[in-house]
């Protein structure tokens, strides 16, 4: 699997995602299940957040790292309404003992609040120096955003931006995406599989899939991860998906795949406000 530097680890550039687990207890075991099969196939960079299942998801994820933490990446955020100087720390604890371990590799604010990002920064710089977590970064943040924040993270300090992007939203391609390599930022691809709605059926995406004898879910990931410092995080329960999304890393789409699926989505000619679920 190629992999890429996110958070000072060695990271692949497909991960896991997890939001809708931790929801209903008599899905928890498959998606434990799910997880550490993700983990043998080497998908192990996982991301979670204090949001889904209100914490649900965390102790799913807390489950199946359970006797291998140190073979995974570990990725969570925190509620912007908890983003202060005190509720960070009480958050992270929290976080950690959903999870039974003692610190998480990235620590990320879900999506930009109302607690000015000073007192955010210095929270997660705190929570860096008692190693809490191993680094933090921010999610939904737009160029404005970023830009904001670089005016407070002199030392460039902020490890990512995760961020909504797949064939149908590729919004962020018109500024972000270039802002983000220039500050040779990785980008964590949210929806990287568009939810598995109606991309999985744009004919343009199945034609892809027959010329290289893929699956849609696949051709989509191969799109989202064709160029350098980009990380998809597809959420997958189903085994099934999971080898098929492990096995999507290997697939080299052509520029007549890209044209093709150009004509269905064509790279944005002007700035598009940031699209988020
Ligand atoms: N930062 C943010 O604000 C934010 C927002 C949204 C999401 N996220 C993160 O990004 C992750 C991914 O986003 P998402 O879960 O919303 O959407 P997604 O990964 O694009 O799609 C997940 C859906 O696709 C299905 N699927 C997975 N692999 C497949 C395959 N190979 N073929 C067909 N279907 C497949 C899954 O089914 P099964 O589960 O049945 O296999 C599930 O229904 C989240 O789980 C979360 O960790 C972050």
């Amino acid at each position: 699997m190629r992999t890429l530097q996110l958070a000072d680890k060695t990271v692949p550039v497909i991960g896991q995602g997890t939001w809708r687990m931790g929801e209903d207890r008599h899905r928890r075991q498959d998606e434990v299940t799910a997880l550490e099969l993700g983990i043998e196939l080497g998908l192990n960079l996982i991301d979670t957040a204090e949001m889904y299942g209100e914490g649900g998801s965390e102790e799913v994820v807390g489950q199946a790292i359970a006797g291998k933490r140190d073979q995974v990446t570990l990725v969570s955020k925190v509620y912007p309404h908890n983003a202060s100087r005190k509720g960070i720390p009480a958050a992270c604890e929290r976080s950690l003992q959903r999870m039974k371990t003692d610190y998480i590799d990235l620590y990320l604010l879900h999506w930009p609040g109302s607690y000015p990002l000073e007192e955010t920064i210095e929270a997660f710089e705190r929570l860096r120096e008692g190693g809490k977590i191993g680094r933090w970064g921010v999610s939904n943040f737009d160029v404005a955003d970023m830009l904001e924040l670089k005016g407070i993270d002199s030392d460039s300090a902020c490890a990512t931006n995760q961020v909504l992007y797949n064939p149908e939203e590729r919004g962020v391609e018109y500024d972000l995406m270039p802002w983000m390599q220039t500050a040779d930022m990785p980008l964590m691809a949210y929806c990287p599989i568009g939810q598995a709605g109606n991309l999985l059926m744009n004919p343009a995406i199945l034609e892809v899939a027959e010329r290289h004898d893929a699956t849609p879910a696949q051709i989509s990931l191969a799109w989202v991860l064709r160029q350098d410092g980009v990380i998809a995080i597809p959420k997958a329960v189903d085994p099934h998906h999971l080898r098929l999304n492990a096995d999507a890393a290997k697939i080299e789409l052509s520029i007549d795949d890209e044209l093709l699926i150009d004509t269905s989505w064509p790279a944005p000619s002007r700035k598009k406000r940031l699209a988020m679920v």
